[in-house]
């Protein structure tokens, strides 16, 4: 469901760096990781924003950076039109109470000697969301909500499945009535057919909470399933973002057209590339300079390799950083 009201949330021009680990920690010069350099996006009310890109690509700290768990280093994130990073602590707060992740193992985020049904009643009592004499019965509708039995309330996490946590952590970050959640790599370590019930439960949870969601995830394959749009991800930036079916099939970054072709299901009729996308990623301590693809691209121009990185160009609602035309046929880039 994608509701055009104004942004839920906006994040503009935003980094985060890490110091690099040994040296001298007091050198003004001292190497840093450009974990995140420059994003921007938007989430719209009960949109769902996929973001993928190879590891490393700075996903899981862009994701951190805007529930503010992470220090940013410059730009801004706005949350429902407030800002957040030069912000109130009212804001910031606000923020808390609305947002939610979910991470890849589900056994990490539960506390395992709590019921599951303790863990969602003290956030319910922490941020006084229901009377205390509602909570029970709040704890068994939002475990119904999720697909769990309310009897499972008494179960610690050791005595479920590796679906049923996920789930129950899914119930623990409803408990908030979040407005975001940021999903990072939430299915990866589950079974195919757990992947698809979660699945599911987010798409009936985005339709009927209007929750919007940034779903980080390898798998482009449930990002085109679940995701209204795509922002891809290398060394720190966004070098395309558009409707997923677009991005898709119609890939305008060859970074993006390389990871698509990666994906027999995406297009089975397509023979896959030999080698679709060669080579590791630059090191995010030393970005190369003009496209920080360029290393890998069999496109590149002399220009490519210097200078700023390429400016970001529109063709409706479909952004890309690249200096290709794909409709002068310039690049063969797949999927035309
Ligand atoms: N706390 C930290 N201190 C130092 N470097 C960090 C820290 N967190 C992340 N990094 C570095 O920042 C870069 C981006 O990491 P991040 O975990 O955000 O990538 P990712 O896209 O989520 O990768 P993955 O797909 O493997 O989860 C990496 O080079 C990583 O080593
Ligand atoms: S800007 Fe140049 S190097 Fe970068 S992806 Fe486009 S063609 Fe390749
Ligand atoms: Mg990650």
């Amino acid at each position: 469901m994608v509701n055009n009201a104004w942004p839920l949330l906006e994040v503009d021009e935003l980094r985060v760096s890490f110091p690099l680990s040994g040296g001298n920690p007091f050198s003004w010069n001292r190497p840093r990781i450009q974990a995140v350099n420059g994003v921007s996006l938007r989430i719209h009310p009960g949109e769902t924003l996929g973001l993928v890109g190879e590891s490393g690509s700075g996903k899981s700290t862009l994701g951190r950076a805007i529930l503010q768990l992470e220090k940013s280093t410059g730009g801004s994130v706005r949350f429902d039109g407030r800002n957040i990073t030069h912000g109130l602590s009212s804001d910031i707060a606000r923020l808390r109470q609305q947002t939610a992740m979910i991470f890849q193992d589900p056994f990490s985020s539960l506390n395992p000697r709590q019921t599951i049904g303790a863990g969602i009643a003290e956030v319910l009592r922490v941020h006084h969301k229901v009377p205390p004499a509602a909570i029970a019965a709040r704890v068994a509708e939002l475990l119904t909500l999720v697909g769990l039995q309310p009897a499972q309330a008494d179960k610690r996490p050791g005595a479920l499945s590796g679906g049923q946590c996920q789930r129950a952590g899914i119930a623990r970050a409803l408990a908030l009535e979040p407005r975001l959640m940021v999903a990072d790599e939430c299915v990866a370590a589950l079974d195919v057919s757990i992947q698809g019930q979660i699945i599911n439960l987010l798409m009936d949870l985005r339709e009927r909470m209007g929750l919007a969601i940034l779903f980080i995830a390898h798998d482009l394959a449930i990002v085109r399933r679940l995701c209204d749009r795509v922002a891809v991800m290398y060394l720190g930036r966004i070098v395309e973002e558009g409707p997923v079916e677009q991005v898709f099939r119609l890939p305008r970054h060859p970074y993006t057209a390389a990871l698509v072709a990666a994906i027999p299901e995406i297009n089975p009729d397509l023979p896959l590339p030999a080698d679709p996308l060669a080579g590791e990623p630059p090191s995010p301590i030393a970005i190369p300079p003009g496209c920080a693809f360029h290393p890998r691209c069999r496109y590149a121009r002399p220009s490519c390799r210097t200078g700023s990185t390429p400016d970001t160009r529109l063709v409706a609602d479909h952004a890309f950083a690249c200096v290709l035309d794909r409709n002068t046929g310039e690049a063969d880039l797949p999927f035309e």
